[in-house]
């Protein structure tokens, strides 16, 4: 079956699965793609934030939430009494998917088969990581790490019960950015911070 299971390496660390994931052919993302971008953060961190997939920025520098959904997100954390650099961060999806615009490339979606087919890079990060909380920001990392859709509204901020480790869903943070409006940026980014809260609370 399509998928990546065959470019993943059995029982590897962190390390061993940020360098073979740039041979993956798992799905047609890694074409389009300038490369895949994996994960950032201590191996070992309690907490583990699983984002949808790197925008542009981190499509060029190979980062995750280098670009300005990241500015949100460290902004949020901070405000959450965490340091960015001690949380792991990764994605639901380890390519880019984008339409080109002329000289723009556009964030696109991506499919439920693209998260169905990046899934064995979450379950060995999570088996090597092993985090006590996960945070899902989104729709799509919700579908990946709850493995069925959820109703963000309804389910965010609830500690809920994996069987490894717990899980909280949120609002992805490039959400806030489509706010213009100052009040309701504001408000957006006070709920996040909260389930940020409640997800640190759980993992100390
Ligand atoms: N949005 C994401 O979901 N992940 C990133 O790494 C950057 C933006
Ligand atoms: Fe492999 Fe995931 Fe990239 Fe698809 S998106 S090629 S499954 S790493």
């Amino acid at each position: 079956r399509p998928g990546a299971e065959e470019w993943v390496p059995a029982r590897a660390d962190v390390e061993k699965l940020s360098q073979a994931v740039h041979d993956c052919r798992g799905c047609e993302l890694w074409g389009p793609a300038t490369q895949a971008v994996f994960s950032s953060g201590p191996d070992d961190a309690r907490l583990m934030l699983v984002g949808e997939q790197p925008g542009d920025r981190e499509d060029r520098e190979g980062e995750p939430f280098v670009g300005p959904a990241g500015r949100v997100l460290a902004e949020a954390l901070e405000a959450a009494g965490l340091d960015p650099e001690q949380v792991y961060l990764t994605n639901a999806v380890k390519h880019f998917r984008f339409t080109e615009r002329g000289k723009r490339r556009l964030h696109k979606k991506p499919d439920v088969a693209h998260v169905r087919a990046c899934m064995p890079w979450l379950e060995a990060e999570l088996s090597a990581v092993r985090p006590r909380v996960v945070v899902a920001l989104g729709a799509t990392a919700a579908r990946a790490v709850l493995g069925h859709e959820v109703r963000i509204g309804a389910e965010r901020g609830q500690v809920l019960d994996g069987e490894a480790h717990d899980i909280v869903v949120t609002t992805h943070p490039s959400a806030l950015l489509r706010l213009r409006d100052r009040s309701t940026y504001g408000e957006a980014l006070d709920a996040l911070v909260a389930d940020l809260r409640t997800a640190a609370e759980a993992a100390a």
